[in-house]
Protein backbone atom coordinates (compact mmCIF):
# COMPACT_ATOMS: atom_id res chain seq x y z
CA UNK A 1 0.00 0.00 0.00
CA UNK A 2 1.63 3.47 -1.39
CA UNK A 3 1.41 6.12 1.17
CA UNK A 4 1.93 10.40 0.63
CA UNK A 5 5.05 11.37 -0.18
CA UNK A 6 6.45 14.40 0.98
CA UNK A 7 6.95 16.84 -2.04
CA UNK A 8 10.14 17.94 -0.72
CA UNK A 9 11.69 14.60 -1.36
CA UNK A 10 10.59 13.34 -4.41
CA UNK A 11 14.20 14.23 -5.87
CA UNK A 12 15.02 11.14 -3.65
CA UNK A 13 13.10 9.12 -5.65
CA UNK A 14 14.11 10.13 -9.18
CA UNK A 15 17.34 8.76 -9.00
CA UNK A 16 19.72 11.21 -10.79
CA UNK A 17 23.38 9.83 -12.45
CA UNK A 18 26.66 9.34 -10.89
CA UNK A 19 27.88 12.38 -8.45
CA UNK A 20 30.17 14.31 -10.65
CA UNK A 21 33.10 17.09 -9.55
CA UNK A 22 31.90 20.10 -11.82
CA UNK A 23 35.12 22.45 -12.41
CA UNK A 24 35.90 25.78 -13.47
CA UNK A 25 38.45 28.45 -13.64
CA UNK A 26 37.72 32.28 -12.84
CA UNK A 27 40.53 34.59 -13.00
CA UNK A 28 43.27 31.75 -12.39
CA UNK A 29 41.07 30.30 -9.46
CA UNK A 30 40.18 26.94 -10.29
CA UNK A 31 37.36 25.13 -7.93
CA UNK A 32 35.64 22.07 -7.19
CA UNK A 33 31.89 21.43 -7.00
CA UNK A 34 30.03 17.83 -6.53
CA UNK A 35 26.93 17.98 -8.43
CA UNK A 36 23.59 15.40 -8.95
CA UNK A 37 21.46 17.99 -10.87
CA UNK A 38 22.58 16.83 -14.35
CA UNK A 39 20.74 15.52 -17.45
CA UNK A 40 22.12 13.73 -20.38
CA UNK A 41 19.99 15.65 -23.56
CA UNK A 42 21.28 14.50 -26.75
CA UNK A 43 23.70 11.70 -28.26
CA UNK A 44 25.52 14.00 -30.61
CA UNK A 45 26.83 16.90 -29.70
CA UNK A 46 26.45 14.97 -26.07
CA UNK A 47 24.67 17.77 -24.86
CA UNK A 48 24.32 17.52 -21.21
CA UNK A 49 21.74 20.26 -18.63
CA UNK A 50 22.81 20.99 -15.26
CA UNK A 51 21.86 23.02 -12.39
CA UNK A 52 24.19 25.12 -11.05
CA UNK A 53 22.88 27.58 -7.80
CA UNK A 54 23.24 30.87 -8.11
CA UNK A 55 24.71 30.83 -4.38
CA UNK A 56 27.78 28.80 -5.64
CA UNK A 57 30.42 29.92 -6.31
CA UNK A 58 30.67 27.98 -9.61
CA UNK A 59 27.52 29.80 -10.62
CA UNK A 60 29.47 33.33 -10.88
CA UNK A 61 32.49 31.30 -12.73
CA UNK A 62 31.25 29.46 -14.97
CA UNK A 63 28.61 32.12 -16.42
CA UNK A 64 31.90 34.14 -16.68
CA UNK A 65 34.20 31.86 -18.16
CA UNK A 66 31.60 29.67 -20.54
CA UNK A 67 33.61 26.50 -20.04
CA UNK A 68 34.05 23.61 -17.09
CA UNK A 69 34.85 20.23 -16.80
CA UNK A 70 32.30 17.32 -14.90
CA UNK A 71 34.66 14.62 -13.76
CA UNK A 72 33.30 11.21 -12.74
CA UNK A 73 34.36 10.27 -9.40
CA UNK A 74 34.14 6.70 -7.97
CA UNK A 75 33.41 5.37 -4.49
CA UNK A 76 37.03 5.41 -3.38
CA UNK A 77 36.70 9.41 -3.67
CA UNK A 78 33.43 9.52 -1.20
CA UNK A 79 34.36 11.60 1.40
CA UNK A 80 36.35 13.68 -0.26
CA UNK A 81 33.27 14.67 -2.60
CA UNK A 82 30.87 15.43 0.12
CA UNK A 83 33.47 17.48 1.95
CA UNK A 84 34.00 19.33 -0.62
CA UNK A 85 30.25 20.31 -1.11
CA UNK A 86 30.43 21.18 2.22
CA UNK A 87 32.48 24.50 1.41
CA UNK A 88 32.98 27.06 -0.83
CA UNK A 89 35.57 27.55 -3.55
CA UNK A 90 35.21 31.50 -2.29
CA UNK A 91 36.65 31.20 1.11
CA UNK A 92 39.13 27.89 0.11
CA UNK A 93 41.20 26.24 -2.38
CA UNK A 94 39.64 22.96 -2.55
CA UNK A 95 42.14 21.31 -5.22
CA UNK A 96 44.89 22.05 -2.30
CA UNK A 97 42.67 21.57 0.76
CA UNK A 98 41.41 17.83 -0.89
CA UNK A 99 44.96 16.63 -2.37
CA UNK A 100 42.96 16.99 -5.80
CA UNK A 101 45.59 17.16 -8.77
CA UNK A 102 44.35 19.05 -11.48
CA UNK A 103 45.11 18.40 -14.71
CA UNK A 104 45.45 20.53 -17.86
CA UNK A 105 42.72 20.15 -20.54
CA UNK A 106 42.82 20.39 -24.18
CA UNK A 107 39.88 22.57 -25.07
CA UNK A 108 38.83 24.51 -22.19
CA UNK A 109 40.52 26.49 -19.46
CA UNK A 110 38.71 24.63 -15.67
CA UNK A 111 41.11 21.87 -14.93
CA UNK A 112 40.53 18.36 -15.40
CA UNK A 113 40.80 16.10 -11.69
CA UNK A 114 43.37 13.28 -11.93
CA UNK A 115 41.84 11.42 -9.48
CA UNK A 116 38.51 10.74 -11.36
CA UNK A 117 37.87 7.89 -13.71
CA UNK A 118 36.02 10.47 -16.44
CA UNK A 119 36.42 13.90 -17.66
CA UNK A 120 34.59 15.73 -20.01
CA UNK A 121 35.30 18.89 -21.56
CA UNK A 122 32.14 21.15 -21.82
CA UNK A 123 31.20 24.45 -23.51
CA UNK A 124 27.73 26.06 -22.61
CA UNK A 125 25.77 26.15 -25.43
CA UNK A 126 22.51 27.38 -24.10
CA UNK A 127 21.52 29.87 -21.04
CA UNK A 128 18.38 30.39 -21.79
CA UNK A 129 17.49 28.70 -18.43
CA UNK A 130 20.06 30.34 -16.42
CA UNK A 131 17.86 33.09 -15.29
CA UNK A 132 14.87 31.39 -14.36
CA UNK A 133 16.49 28.06 -13.16
CA UNK A 134 20.23 28.50 -13.24
CA UNK A 135 20.03 25.56 -15.47
CA UNK A 136 22.96 25.35 -17.96
CA UNK A 137 23.19 23.39 -21.22
CA UNK A 138 26.82 22.21 -21.84
CA UNK A 139 28.28 20.80 -24.64
CA UNK A 140 31.20 18.26 -24.43
CA UNK A 141 33.64 19.03 -26.71
CA UNK A 142 36.15 16.59 -25.25
CA UNK A 143 35.94 13.09 -23.31
CA UNK A 144 38.53 11.43 -21.20
CA UNK A 145 38.08 8.17 -19.73
CA UNK A 146 40.50 5.39 -17.96
CA UNK A 147 39.46 2.16 -20.16
CA UNK A 148 42.08 0.45 -17.53
CA UNK A 149 39.49 1.18 -14.66
CA UNK A 150 37.05 -2.07 -15.36
CA UNK A 151 33.44 -1.59 -13.71
CA UNK A 152 33.51 2.07 -12.20
CA UNK A 153 31.78 2.26 -9.31
CA UNK A 154 30.08 5.81 -9.39
CA UNK A 155 28.46 7.23 -6.42
CA UNK A 156 24.21 8.35 -6.57
CA UNK A 157 23.08 10.76 -4.35
CA UNK A 158 19.66 9.70 -2.18
CA UNK A 159 20.06 12.76 -0.45
CA UNK A 160 20.02 13.43 4.01
CA UNK A 161 24.06 12.23 3.32
CA UNK A 162 23.06 8.86 1.69
CA UNK A 163 24.52 7.43 -1.85
CA UNK A 164 24.23 4.48 -3.88
CA UNK A 165 27.11 2.66 -5.02
CA UNK A 166 26.50 1.38 -8.58
CA UNK A 167 27.23 -2.18 -8.63
CA UNK A 168 26.11 -5.21 -11.04
CA UNK A 169 26.00 -4.58 -14.76
CA UNK A 170 23.28 -6.26 -16.82
CA UNK A 171 24.01 -6.93 -20.12
CA UNK A 172 20.77 -6.56 -21.97
CA UNK A 173 21.37 -6.41 -25.74
CA UNK A 174 18.52 -3.90 -27.47
CA UNK A 175 18.24 -1.30 -30.73
CA UNK A 176 19.74 1.65 -29.74
CA UNK A 177 16.62 4.37 -28.52
CA UNK A 178 16.03 7.25 -30.67
CA UNK A 179 15.48 10.39 -27.98
CA UNK A 180 16.95 13.09 -30.42
CA UNK A 181 15.30 16.26 -31.21
CA UNK A 182 15.45 15.91 -34.70
C1 LIG B 1 26.38 15.04 -3.30
C2 LIG B 1 26.18 16.51 -3.57
C3 LIG B 1 25.47 16.92 -4.68
C4 LIG B 1 25.27 18.28 -4.96
N1 LIG B 1 24.59 18.64 -6.08
C5 LIG B 1 24.48 19.96 -6.40
C6 LIG B 1 23.87 20.35 -7.63
O1 LIG B 1 23.43 19.54 -8.44
N2 LIG B 1 23.79 21.69 -7.90
C7 LIG B 1 24.28 22.64 -7.03
O2 LIG B 1 24.18 23.84 -7.31
N3 LIG B 1 24.87 22.29 -5.85
C8 LIG B 1 24.99 20.97 -5.53
N4 LIG B 1 25.59 20.59 -4.36
C9 LIG B 1 26.02 21.64 -3.42
C10 LIG B 1 27.36 22.26 -3.82
O3 LIG B 1 28.29 21.28 -4.16
C11 LIG B 1 27.89 23.08 -2.61
O4 LIG B 1 26.99 24.14 -2.35
C12 LIG B 1 29.30 23.57 -2.82
O5 LIG B 1 29.87 23.94 -1.58
C13 LIG B 1 29.37 24.78 -3.75
O6 LIG B 1 30.73 25.10 -3.90
P1 LIG B 1 31.24 26.46 -4.56
O7 LIG B 1 30.66 27.62 -3.76
O8 LIG B 1 32.73 26.36 -4.41
O9 LIG B 1 30.77 26.48 -5.97
C14 LIG B 1 25.79 19.25 -4.08
C15 LIG B 1 26.53 18.85 -2.94
C16 LIG B 1 26.73 17.49 -2.70
C17 LIG B 1 27.53 17.07 -1.50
Amino acid sequence: MKKIFPLPEVYRLLEPGPVVLLTTTRAGHPNVMPMSWHQMMEFTPPLVGCMVSDRNYSFASLKASRECAINIPTVELAKIVVACGNVSGRLVDKFRDFDLTPQPATCVKAPLIAECFASLECRIVDMKLVTKYNFFVLEVVQAWVDQARNNPRTIHHQGEGEFMVAGRTLHLPSPKTSLSRK
